[in-house]
C-alpha cells in the first residue's frame, strides 16, 4: 500500500507520553458528565498542551458503553463560559432528548445542569457532541463516543473506538480561534492542521499476529473528509453509521469517511510479529499515520470469515408509497448566492455574506420556519438531493436512519450520513418512524452555521 511517512510522523514516534485513553464508564447509572475546560497535550512533547473543552476532562470525552435496550441516563452539567447542550448523534431517539437547543431543549446555560434520559435502541457505534455553536464547540472538544453493545459480545479480541479527527491550532499549540472565518464557511469548512486519533497524533494498540481486532472508525472532524486505508490487517466492513450489514463486505483498499460517518471493520492482524500494522489517511503524496498496532507474535491460525452483527429493529422503507420531495443545494464560493431567505426575510447574497450565510437549502439559508417536509408517522418519505455547489457535504438526518435510493431504485445500506459530492444528486429514503421535529444539515459544522440546514416533521 502506498502509504508513505512524512518527516513529522517520524518524530512524532519517538514520542513516549501519550495521553491517557478516554476511560471507559462503569456499569452504574446515572453518568456524571462535565463539561468544562482542560488541557491535553496534543502535539509533540516540544509544543505546550492545548486548552481544549473536556467532557469528564478529555477529548475525545468519556466513552460510554451500554448494552443494547438499556437506557443512558446522563446528567450534563455546563462548566463552561457558554450555554451548550449534547447531541447523541445516531441515536434513534425520543425527540426530546435529541440535544438541539431551539428544536427539542433550551440551551445548557453555564453552570446549569441538564438530564438526559433515553432508550438506546439499537446497538452499533455512535457518538456525543455538543450541538450549540458547534462550529466552535466540537472543534475545542467536545465530543465523545457512545457505544451500544449487542446482546451476546462478537468473537473478537480486541474492540477499539477510534476517533479521528482534525484541529487546527496556532503555532503554540492553542485551538485557533476563528472558528466563524468567512472562508472557511464559504469553502470546504475549517480544516485541521493537525491529524489527530482518539485525541492524539498517533494513537498505539498493541496487538498479537493473528488477532481479530474490531474498530469502530468515526470521523469528528469539522469538515474534513478522510480517505482511511490500512496496512497488515485485513477484514470486512460489518456496520456503516452503527447498523450493520446484512453481508460484511470485504474491505476495500481505501475508506472514505465523512464528517459523523462511522465504519465499523473487524480485521485480522495478518502482520508478523515485529511487522507493520496501522491505519492510515492517503493524502496526494503519501499519507499520515492515525493509529499503529504493534504486532508481538500470536498463537491463533486464521478465524473464518465472521457473520453479520446482528440486525437493528427494522422500519421498512416502502418506496412504492413514498412521498418525494426535493432539496436544492445552493452557495458557497465559486458559485455564490444571489439571494436566499434568512429568518423570513429575503436577503441579497451580499446581505447574507455579511451575516455569515453562504449557503441555502430550496432558496433558505438557515433553519427555515417551515419543515421541509411533514411526513405521517409510519409514511416513506424520499429526499431528491442536489448538489449544485462546487463542495462535497455530509448529509445527516436526526432521529431516523436512511438508505439511499440507488439509481435502479434498489436501496443501499442505512446510514444517518451521507457523503454527496459537489454536482451530485443523490435520492435517500426513510420510514418517519419517529415522532419529533428533525434536523437535516450538512455535518461540515462550518456550512450547517452557514446556512445548510432545515428539519423534516413527524407527526404522531
Ligand atoms: Cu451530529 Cu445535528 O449532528
Ligand atoms: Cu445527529
Ligand atoms: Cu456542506
Amino acid at each position: 500500500m502506498p502509504l508513505s511517512r512524512r518527516q513529522v510522523l517520524t518524530q512524532i514516534a519517538a514520542l513516549s507520553a501519550l495521553p491517557a485513553l478516554p476511560r471507559v464508564a462503569s456499569a452504574a447509572s446515572p453518568r456524571r458528565l462535565t463539561l468544562a475546560p482542560a488541557t491535553q497535550q496534543i502535539a509533540p512533547a516540544t509544543y505546550p498542551a492545548t486548552d481544549l473543552w473536556c467532557v469528564n476532562g478529555s477529548m475525545p470525552g468519556e466513552t460510554l458503553r451500554l448494552k443494547q435496550g438499556a437506557r443512558l441516563i446522563a446528567e450534563v452539567e455546563n462548566r463552561l463560559p457558554q450555554a451548550t447542550s449534547l447531541h447523541w448523534h445516531g441515536i434513534r431517539i425520543e425527540n426530546a432528548m435529541d440535544g438541539v437547543p431551539g428544536v427539542t431543549q433550551d440551551p445548557i446555560q453555564p453552570n446549569e445542569t441538564f438530564t438526559y434520559d433515553f432508550a438506546l435502541p439499537d446497538a452499533g457505534s455512535y457518538w456525543y457532541h455538543s450541538h450549540a455553536q458547534s462550529v466552535e464547540q466540537v472543534e475545542r472538544g467536545l465530543q465523545g463516543v457512545l457505544i451500544v453493545e449487542e446482546p451476546d459480545t462478537p468473537d473478537v479480541d480486541q474492540d477499539l473506538p477510534l476517533v479521528i479527527d482534525d484541529l487546527r491550532v496556532t503555532s503554540d499549540a492553542a485551538v485557533d480561534a476563528g472558528f466563524n472565518a468567512p472562508h472557511d464557511l464559504s469553502h470546504a469548512g475549517r480544516m485541521g492542521n493537525v491529524l489527530l486519533c482518539n485525541g492524539t497524533m498517533v494513537a498505539d494498540h498493541p496487538v498479537k499476529s493473528g488477532d481479530r481486532l474490531r474498530l469502530r472508525l468515526i470521523n469528528s472532524a469539522n469538515a474534513r473528509l478522510f480517505t482511511l486505508g490500512l496496512q497488515g490487517l485485513e477484514g470486512w466492513v460489518m456496520a456503516y453509521d452503527g447498523m450493520p450489514l446484512a453481508t460484511p463486505e470485504p474491505l476495500p483498499d481505501q475508506l472514505v469517511l465523512a464528517p459523523a460517518q462511522r465504519i465499523d471493520l473487524f480485521v485480522d492482524v495478518t502482520a508478523a510479529a515485529g511487522e507493520e500494522a496501522f491505519l492510515g489517511q492517503f493524502e496526494r503524496d503519501g499519507g499520515y499515520e492515525l493509529a499503529r498496532f504493534p504486532v508481538s507474535a500470536g498463537t491463533r491460525t486464521r478465524r473464518a470469515a465472521p457473520d453479520a452483527l446482528p440486525p437493528n429493529p427494522d422500519f421498512p422503507i416502502d418506496l412504492k408509497s413514498a412521498r418525494s420531495v426535493d432539496l436544492i443545494t445552493e452557495g458557497g464560493a465559486m458559485a455564490w448566492l444571489q439571494n436566499a431567505t434568512f429568518r423570513g426575510e429575503d436577503l441579497s447574497g451580499e446581505d447574507l455574506a455579511k451575516l455569515g450565510q453562504f449557503w441555502s437549502f430550496n432558496g433558505s439559508a438557515g433553519r427555515p420556519i417551515e419543515p421541509l417536509v411533514t411526513a405521517r408517522l409510519g409514511e416513506t418519505i424520499r429526499i431528491r438531493m442536489v448538489n449544485d455547489t462546487q463542495f462535497p457535504h455530509a448529509m445527516h438526518l436526526h432521529g431516523m436512519h436512511f438508505a439511499e435510493v440507488l439509481p435502479d431504485d434498489t436501496l443501499g445500506p442505512l446510514r444517518d450520513t451521507l457523503l454527496m459530492l459537489r454536482g451530485e444528486t443523490r435520492e435517500i429514503a426513510f420510514q418517519a418512524h419517529n415522532p419529533g421535529d428533525w434536523l437535516f444539515h450538512c455535518h461540515m459544522l462550518s456550512h450547517h452555521a452557514a446556512g445548510m440546514g432545515t428539519w423534516v416533521r413527524v407527526t404522531a
